[in-house]
Formats: structure tokens, sequence, C-alpha cells
């Protein structure tokens, strides 16, 4: 295999954004963060400098990590921080998966500016199984968002009084907030398009608290793949795509010139007080000779909190399940665990005062188990065998029973556990996930991020989840495979994993307001008997807690 090598600083860069200027953590000193493009199969090494005064991890988002969960990144999870000074080489290798992925920090919030794309081509010659091939490769579009104020203190007022984080004051399209926004005329993206020829164009949204719609005026889009996972090609006149995941398109250009809005803005914002923003960037044919901005959103971008559109977006997602390249979803399963995805509310602090609802705290749990982070990596703990880090009985099924798309249920939503609970499951296990939504204190769709495997959509619905009624309608023919399910508000997702990963992964909301209250849970998938099912021993330099 061919050694790819790369060196990630991870340092302070001054960047003016909305006519604002403050220091921004970067890698590199840009922002967003440095592409990485490598090819199926080949050996990443990427040496992480930490050149600031906070901890730091690196994150390669949907990266399987087959038996190298040393290198997967998230803190206090596979491995302790990078410390002021330190240095860590990321080193895997990318196998059986190819398209678009990203990389992201993962502590606290630093993943705000610490993002980039992660492009895995597939083995020349390239073999895209759609038309027209070839196409032009335009670089990746990355939603994120811009925060005037220190997003630290953001984080830790958040944490701290259990309130929702303020919104971040824009959206932007590779770091660019774009016309909408005061001051921001400049910073605006462009595409340069030539008549005749058909873009693929790599979306990502790392931002970290909102599901995002985008669509491009007068043109539509063919949805090829998702999450590094082709699917069956479909065209549609917009997107939704959540946090985490990631969405490959064709766009041909198919007009003669002009100058075409493209358009991102949220679907059903989390955080208070609602952001109802847009960020905007153009399309431009290279006949065009002067950008004469026009400031219309494109008819086709669908409105805030447009379930329909979402819902039915997302239900045209279906793996391409070919000859070349087949769908390996369980039409079994081992072990099934359903687990409730909430929001709660803890009573406040002694002489504290809390700007959650009814001052009170925010949490978030699922099955009533608000995750806490251990004080050494969970990965380490399990291979070195120490006791007294994390327990194993994470519950297979919700504490009780009750109506979890009720409203105004505040009351039974109240108490959650606090603690570090891990799924743990043989290797070979196939488990089957229900994530069941219930929209008891805020309304929202959660995409749930699942570290170290793929995993199948074989259901998903509205209301309260009935393993008698609802698994007989599971698609287990060409489910949409990915690493990031959109559990819909009010509602419920079934997921299938092949547990074939040995080693320590996190499952968590990617809205990175409810990770930090505990919606997450730990997952370890043990080592099988042969050689080749089993964790590889940790690199020399792995960084102490
Ligand atoms: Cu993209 Cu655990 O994260």
């Amino acid at each position: 295999a061919t050694t790819k090598r790369f060196n990630f600083n991870v340092e302070w860069k001054s960047v003016t954004r909305l006519c604002h200027t403050k220091p921004v953590l970067t890698v590199n000193g840009k922002y967003p963060g440095p592409t990485i493009a490598v090819n199926e199969g080949d050996n990443v090494q990427v040496t992480v400098t930490n050149k600031v005064d906070t901890n730091t991890t690196i994150h390669w988002h949907g990266v399987r990590q087959l038996r190298t969960g040393w290198a997967d990144g998230p803190a206090y999870i596979t491995q302790c921080p990078i410390g002021k000074g330190k240095t860590y080489t990321y080193n895997f290798t990318v196998s059986g998966q190819r398209g678009t992925l990203w990389w992201h920090a993962h502590f606290s919030w630093q993943r705000a500016s610490v993002y980039g794309a992660f492009v895995i081509h597939p083995r020349l010659p390239y073999p895209f199984p759609f038309e027209p091939s070839p196409v032009v490769e335009a670089p990746p579009i990355i939603f994120g968002e811009w925060w005037n104020a220190d997003v630290d203190a953001v984080e830790s007022e958040m944490s701290r009084y259990g309130g929702g984080p303020n919104s971040s004051d824009a959206y932007t399209i590779n770091g660019l907030p774009g016309p909408l926004y005061p001051c921001s005329i400049k910073d605006t993206f462009i595409q340069n398009v030539e008549r005749g020829k058909t873009y693929m164009l790599r979306i990502i949204n790392a931002a970290l608290n909102d599901e995002l719609f985008f669509a491009v005026a007068n043109h539509t889009l063919t949805v090829v793949e998702i999450d590094a996972v082709y699917t069956k090609p479909f065209t549609t006149s917009a997107i939704m795509i959540t946090p985490g995941q990631t969405t490959t398109l064709l766009l041909t250009a198919d007009k003669s010139t002009g100058a075409f809005i493209m358009a991102a803005r949220p679907y059903l914002t989390s955080v208070f007080p609602f952001n109802n923003s847009t960020t905007i960037g153009y399309l431009k044919y290279t006949t065009t000779p002067k950008l004469k901005p026009q400031l219309t959103l494109p008819p086709n971008l669908p409105a805030m909190e447009d379930t329909l559109f979402a819902t039915r977006f997302t239900d045209r997602l279906r793996s391409l399940a070919s000859a070349d390249y087949p769908c390996n979803v369980p039409k079994t399963i081992d072990k099934r665990v359903v687990t409730t995805i909430s929001l709660n509310l803890q009573d406040c602090p002694q002489n504290k005062t809390c700007k959650g609802y009814l001052n009170k705290q925010f949490f978030a749990s699922m099955n009533n188990q608000s995750f806490s982070r251990p004080s050494t990596s969970i990965l380490q703990s399990h291979y070195l065998n120490i006791n007294g880090q994390y327990t194993t009985n994470f519950p297979d099924h919700p504490p009780h029973v009750y109506n979890y798309t009720g409203v105004d249920s505040v009351s039974e939503n109240m108490n959650t556990e606090f603690g570090t609970r891990v799924v743990q499951v043989e290797f070979g296990t196939r488990l089957e996930i229900v994530f069941q939504d219930t929209n008891l204190l805020n309304p929202e769709n959660h995409p749930i991020h699942v570290h170290g495997h793929n995993f199948f959509i074989v259901g998903r619905g509205f209301g309260n989840f009935d393993a008698e009624r609802d698994v007989v309608g599971y698609n287990v023919v060409d489910p949409p495979e990915r690493n990031t399910v959109g559990v819909p508000v009010g509602g419920w997702a079934a997921i299938r994993i092949n547990a074939d990963n040995p080693g320590v992964w996190f499952i968590h909301c990617h809205l990175e307001e409810h990770t930090s209250w505990g919606l997450a849970m730990g997952f370890i998938v043990k080592s099988g008997k042969e050689p080749t099912q089993c964790l590889l021993p940790p690199p020399s330099d792995l960084p102490v807690c």
C-alpha cells in the first residue's frame, strides 16, 4: 500500500468575518482546514502537533478504522487528548470505502473551526457506477457556523448554567457567510462552471448544531453517494443534510450564462433564539463577464420546518445493492437495543441560577443515561483491563414506557442517571439499535453518529416504535448505508450493524450541544478468535492522561 503523510499543526489564526476579528483555532492556519485526499487502500499518517494552550484531538469522521481504533480520535473514548506542545501520529489504512468524508477536532467545541474534507478516490480507473463519467471534481463544499463570540465561552456558559447556547451569527460555505450577512460581500463562495460539463459536488455538513437544506437555483441535483457509500442515483430539487453527514451530488451546467444562487438554511434549529438565517454562494458560468450578485433565494430551497420535504428526501436514499457494490445488511439479528433519545431537566444546584427551561438545567440522555466522560480513555481501560472507568450495563430497553411523542410530559422526563455505560458485544454480532425520539422538551431531528462502523437504516417512522408492527416493514434489500442517521422528530429510526470492528466506539448525537449534555453511549466490540479479528496494539506515541 502507498503511504500518504500529512502534518497538522493545531494553531491560532486571526480571522475576520462579519466585521469581527478574533483568534480562531485552525489546522495549519487554514479556516476551514486543509482537504485530505487519498486513494482507497492507502495507508494514511497524519502527524498532529498541538501548538496551543488547550488540549485537542482529531477524528476522521466516517473512516472505518478497521482494528485501528487508537487512531479514531474522540477524547477520552479512544485516546487521551494531545496536550500543549505534544505530537501524535494518527496511522490508519482506508479500505473498502470511497467518496466523501471529513475530519474534525473531537475535543470540546473545537470542531466549530477545526474541520476539513477527507476525500477517498476509488482505485483507478475511477469506476464510478453512474453516468456521466468522467465528471469534473469541484472542491468540497463544507457548511459551517461562525460565532462572533469565543466558542469556548459559549460552550462553557451552556454547560455550566445548563441553558441552550446562543445561536451562531452566520452559517457559512467553506468558511464564507455570503452577502446576506453584514460586511460579507467579499466573503462569498463562488464555484465557476463551464457550460455543458457535469460537476461532482462533495457536500459536507460540519455545522455544530443545525441540519440544513441546500439548493441551487435553476439546477437539479443528482444524489450519487452518501457518507462514502454509493447510492442509487436520483434527481432532486434540494437536499437535507444533518451535521455529520456528507452527500455527493452531480450537477450539470446546462445554462449558457449567468450566476445562480446556491443556499443553505436550517431545517429545524436546535438553538435559542431560533436562527433562520441563510448562507449563500454562487454557481458562476465562465461566460459571465462580471458577477452581478442577486439575493433572491432559490424558490426550490425548502422552508424551515419542512418536515415533509426532509422525510420524502430521506426516504429516497437507497444503497446501490449491485453485484459490484453489494449491500451487506444483516437479514437477521443477534441482539436489539431500543433506546430513547431525550432532553432532561435537572434541578439547579443550590445558590445557582440555571438558564434551562423552568429555571432548571438541561441534560440529555439515551435510556435516561447521561454519558459522562471518564478520566482516561475507555479504549485504554478496555485494552489493559483497567476496572472502574466504565460499566457494560447500558440498558437494552427504555426505563419505562410512556407516550414518547406526547406533549408536555416534562415531569416524566426529569430524572436522568449519570455514568459511563457502554453496550458490549462479541465480535461478529449482528446488532440492531432503535433510536426513539421522545420529543418531550424540544422537538428535534437528532443526527446519531456511530464511530468505527457503517450501519444500514432499515426503518424509520413517526410516533412510537412498535416491534410487532414495524419490523415487518423493514427494508433489508437496499437500505441506505451510512455513519450518521437523522432520527425523525417525534419518531424513530432502526439501524443494523455488523459489529466487525474490535475496539471501543462512540455513539452520539452530532448536535454538539446535545453531546455536551450527555446524549451519547459507548459501544465495545470484543476482539474475535482469529488474529485478523483483533484490535491492534496501541501506538507508542499514544497520548497519556
Ligand atoms: Cu463527527 Cu464523534 O464525531
